[in-house]
């Protein structure tokens, strides 16, 4: 090779493995492979078929053969009468075809090489790590016999092919890789959920058993007064209520995640149920001495009746059951345009910014004691998850020291109802922010974001 030559080898192949270096799509740098051999080599067309999977090959680069041509050559099987390409695939060594005309492995192909005034193909197979992985084809438009130095050029460009497939699959083994790690740590981390979950059922069905296991005993073995059996019995029915109450939770809770709870949509007048849950929570309330108002005008939304009285009964339970004495808990409706919102609005401790993460834990109670009214901190879990189900969305925020503010935003039925004013803004709306003092400008609360998935 002269040195002018030399150079312009040189050359080529800087800019093949530049464009490598860069990222540039294997298709694109073959290309440029095949470009550049067909300017060395001048009256040649080139291609590059690479073997699939499956071990057929298929169409890598030909930008200067007829497309219709590629378009029949891909997808050739290799054998031992598959053209230039598909024989030198499967002997593992080059195919030199000086005229197809008379050539036998052409025999299959002749018609369609004919038809593009294709005359000479010589092929040399493309190595990976020793295997065979594709083809580099140089074809001629009258009969040709490479020379020496053709066979030198082809060697080194079938060489830099060979470096972009390699490239390329060592990209996409990587990325295979990663995309398998991240599936697996979503495993893990779910499978880590639900070990927690399960753990801390244990621990919470575990106190009330006892207590049913220890008050039966006494019964049993003691001799006790006609009080004392009362209140023993009294025992064990509290723990047997809750117990029974926690796995009426936890099914509710898997049965939504498994999107096997059976929803009936419909048009729901959210005010009606206010009120129903509102006098359901009324007894709780009196023993609390917590006044509970219910204001705003009727609010129809699209909604499973039940479950959404279910969602009002946790958020109500919750504000009546952690707000002061002689406090008022306001649950306020506001319809809106498309969508209507239900307020749960409390007096309360508040909660602080750390905890609100924790929120939506299961059977996380952030350190309050279950109690005898209390729950076993599945409440606003399964509230949130029963609220998604219906399309809605309970977002919780909360300041200490002013109170708790849960926010319950469904879809209105039906059409956009003209008159209404869009845009009313979901969150604090005048008249129930949490304990309003006068000359501080209400603040925004933090809203909770955290949640763990369940079982
Ligand atoms: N309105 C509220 N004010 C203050 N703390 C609350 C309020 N609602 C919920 N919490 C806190 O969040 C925890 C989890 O609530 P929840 O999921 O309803 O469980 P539970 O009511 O069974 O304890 C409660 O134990 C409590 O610590
Ligand atoms: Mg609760």
């Amino acid at each position: 090779m002269h040195s002018h030559e030399a150079t312009a080898v040189l050359d080529h192949q800087t800019a093949v493995m530049e464009q490598i270096a860069a990222g540039a799509p294997l298709s694109a740098v073959l290309d440029s492979v095949v470009r550049a051999l067909e300017e060395l080599m001048p009256a040649s067309q080139c291609s590059i078929l690479l073997l699939d999977d499956a071990g057929t090959l298929r169409h890598g680069a030909a930008p200067s053969l007829p497309e219709a041509y590629s378009v029949a050559i891909d997808g050739l099987a290799p054998g031992p009468f598959a053209g230039s390409c598909g024989t030198a695939v499967h002997l593992g060594e080059p195919v030199v075809a000086t005229d197809v005309r008379t050539d036998t492995r052409w025999e299959d192909f002749r018609d369609v090489a004919g038809r593009h005034g294709l005359r000479a193909c010589w092929s040399s197979p493309i190595r990976c790590r020793s295997s065979v992985v594709g083809s580099f084809a140089v074809y001629h438009r009258t009969p040709y016999e490479p020379d020496r130095r053709d066979r030198e050029l082809v060697r080194r460009f079938a060489h830099l092919a060979s470096v972009a497939v390699e490239h390329d699959r060592a990209a996409n083994e990587r990325e295979a890789r990663h995309v398998a790690d991240l599936a697996r740590q979503t495993a893990e981390r779910a499978n880590h959920a639900k070990s927690q979950f399960v753990t801390a059922l244990g621990h919470e069905l575990r106190t009330p058993l006892q207590s049913i296991t220890g008050f039966t005993e006494s019964l049993e073995t003691l001799d006790l007064s006609p009080d004392q059996r009362r209140l023993a019995l009294e025992r064990i029915r509290l723990a047997s209520t809750h117990i029974l109450a926690i796995v009426d939770d936890v099914l509710d809770l898997a049965r939504v995640e498994a999107g096997a709870m059976p929803f009936e949509l419909g048009e729901v007048r959210a005010h009606e149920v206010i009120t129903e849950s509102l006098q359901l929570i009324q007894p709780l309330a009196e023993r609390r001495n917590v006044t509970v108002e219910h204001r705003g005008p009727p609010a129809a939304v699209s909604a499973d009746r039940r479950r959404l009285q279910q969602v009002i009964l946790n958020l109500v339970s919750n504000a009546v059951r952690f707000s002061p004495a002689h406090s008022t808990v306001r649950v306020v409706t506001e319809p809106g345009d498309g969508r209507a919102i239900v307020h749960v609005v409390d007096q309360g401790p508040g909660i602080p910014g750390e905890l609100l993460a924790r929120l939506f834990v299961p059977f996380d109670r952030l350190g309050a004691d279950a109690g005898r009214e209390g729950g076993a901190g599945l409440g606003l879990v399964l509230a949130r998850r029963l609220t998604e189900a219906m399309n809605g969305t309970l977002e919780l925020s909360s300041v200490v020291g002013e109170g708790t503010h849960v926010t319950v935003t469904l879809a209105a039925p039906g059409p956009v109802s003209p008159g209404v004013s869009p845009g009313v803004s979901p969150g604090v709306s005048p008249g129930v922010s949490p304990r309003a003092s006068p000359g501080v400008s209400p603040r925004r609360p933090r809203p909770a974001t955290g949640r763990a998935a369940p079982a």
